[in-house]
């Protein structure tokens, strides 16, 4: 199945690739260019999502369970994979229930954010899955510069998450009284 997964983890990070281009077409740009990226990304996403769950499928399969959770660099590599997929779930979802609407007002900049973090997180998963197979590359300096190096286990103080919670509570009660007041 190795063969398999570094076969299939292409469709995933393509797609992410382009999903998280034409958000920023379909955001900034007018004409037809930007029409088109607004009009297709819905089903870019739906098969980002797919190819991602082929791609997670498939890599639980490679090595045994304890060796993944044995080594820091596959747990950070596991986590960013889910990670982004979580994102790009969340993107689909907004995509799907907003329309075209999502790419207007304060919802574009909640859609362009959400991308850009999604592309960041999935462009790690690839970089970690390069380290796993003794390719490593110039992006893992730049997460260095983040302060994360990828051989120890990516850690997240409790008060960061803590602070992460609070922060997802105050935007949904926001969002939940925003649209109270347009109703
Ligand atoms: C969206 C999800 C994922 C993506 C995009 C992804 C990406 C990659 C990439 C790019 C590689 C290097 C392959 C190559 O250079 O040909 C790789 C290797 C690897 N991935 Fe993933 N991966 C994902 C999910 C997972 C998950 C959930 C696991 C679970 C354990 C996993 C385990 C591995 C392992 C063990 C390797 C090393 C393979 C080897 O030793 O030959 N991957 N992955």
């Amino acid at each position: 199945m190795t063969g398999m997964h570094h076969m299939l983890v292409h469709f995933p990070l393509g797609f992410w690739a382009l999903a998280t281009l034409m958000i920023l077409v379909g955001a900034f740009l007018s004409g037809r260019m930007a029409e088109l990226s607004r009009a297709a990304l819905l089903p870019v996403l739906v098969l980002s999502l797919l190819g991602a769950l082929v791609a997670i499928i498939t890599g639980f399969t490679v090595w045994p369970i304890a060796a993944n959770l044995a080594s820091p660099l596959a747990r950070n590599h596991i986590l960013m994979a889910l990670w982004s997929l979580g994102i790009f779930t969340v993107i689909t979802v907004l995509v799907w229930r907003a329309g075209d609407a999502a790419f207007y007002g304060a919802r574009r900049w909640a859609l362009v954010i959400l991308a850009l973090v999604g592309g960041l997180f999935f462009a790690a998963a690839g970089t970690l899955g390069g380290h796993l197979v003794g390719a490593p590359t110039m992006f893992s300096d730049v997460l260095g510069l983040m302060g994360w190096a990828v051989y120890t286990t990516f850690y997240s103080p409790l008060w960061v998450i803590a602070i992460m919670v609070i922060i997802g509570i105050a935007l949904g009660a926001f969002g939940i009284i925003s649209q109270r007041k347009t109703a």
